[in-house]
């Protein structure tokens, strides 16, 4: 007998968008539908039905493996090298600066990328660090965090295929990169080593966790909740040192109202501060 194939249903597809949006603030559309149908398709052949999947996944942590393939499934990582030019002339040629001008005791640097997807936004202002000498100068660490295990493990190969570098020049393709298998490129072992990534949603970060000079979030809360973006707002507030800056891509809302961060008009783009 051939076993039919699992159907995802209206309903069980509202299921799952609660559960998602419940865990994360991540709001799944009726546009998410067939990518989580056919990404869970095996997983739900295998518990017996799409609503068996979900009951026997919704009390999971997220951090579980097996929840970490509900949300892959839930998100896509959009995502590419050097993608938003003004905001990362503000980063390099403004914020930068002026961090390592008020530097702490220790003179370090720390970054988050908030919602880095598969890494090309962290590696991006590694780039940005290393083209402006920073590099060896001082302890400078960034950090990359996406809720999707699958985007983390592309994050640690580091490696590349040209639809990613569409905004690479051939000079930054040449200094920061080097050749891998297949004609792809990988993130020079130098900029590799100041950064590391971690899977875990924004909303379960502790609020007394390391502060950091600078937090980069752009392209993330546009697809959150209402409640999501301002618990969010309150996380990076205290996350940030004392002076240090949030920038969030043009199309990001934070909760206006519910941040004690400072909107701050830069030369080349805008961004909050503490
Ligand atoms: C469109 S990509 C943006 C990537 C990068 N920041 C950029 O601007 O190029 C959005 C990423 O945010 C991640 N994301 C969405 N909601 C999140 C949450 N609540 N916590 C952590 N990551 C989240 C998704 O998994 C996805 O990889």
């Amino acid at each position: 007998m051939i076993a039919r194939t699992p159907e995802l249903s209206e309903a069980v597809f509202g299921l799952f968008q609660d559960l998602v949006r419940r865990r994360t603030g991540f709001v799944m559309t009726p546009s998410h539908r067939p990518r989580l149908e056919s990404r869970l398709l095996a997983d739900a052949r295998a518990a017996g039905s799409f609503y068996q999947l979900y009951a026997e996944r919704r009390d999971l942590a997220s951090s579980h493996p097996a929840f970490g393939r509900i949300l892959d499934a839930a998100v896509n990582g959009e995502t590419y090298f050097f993608r938003d030019p003004d905001g990362l002339a503000a980063f390099s040629l403004e914020i930068v600066p002026e961090r390592l001008l008020s530097g702490g005791a220790d003179g370090s640097l720390l970054i988050w990328s908030a919602g880095c997807a598969t890494g090309e936004e962290p590696y991006t202002l590694a780039m940005l660090l290393g083209e402006r000498g920073v590099l060896g100068t001082r302890p400078v660490h960034i950090r990359g965090s996406d809720l999707s295990p699958d985007n983390i493990r592309r994050a640690r190969l580091g490696v590349y295929g040209l639809h990613s570098l569409r905004s690479t020049t051939i000079e930054r393709r040449d200094q920061h990169f080097v050749q891998a298998e297949g004609g792809r490129l990988a993130v020079h072992p130098d900029l590799r080593r100041i950064v590391d990534f971690d899977t875990r949603p924004i909303l379960e970060e502790p609020k007394d966790g390391i502060a950091y000079d600078v937090i980069v979030c752009r392209n993330v809360l546009i697809y959150l909740d209402e409640d999501a973006r301002r618990r969010s707002a309150e996380l990076f507030a205290a996350r940030l040192k004392p002076g240090g800056y949030l920038l969030l891509g043009p199309s990001d809302a934070l909760a206006a109202a519910a941040t004690p961060l400072t909107l701050v008009r830069l030369e080349h783009d805008v961004a909050y501060r503490k």
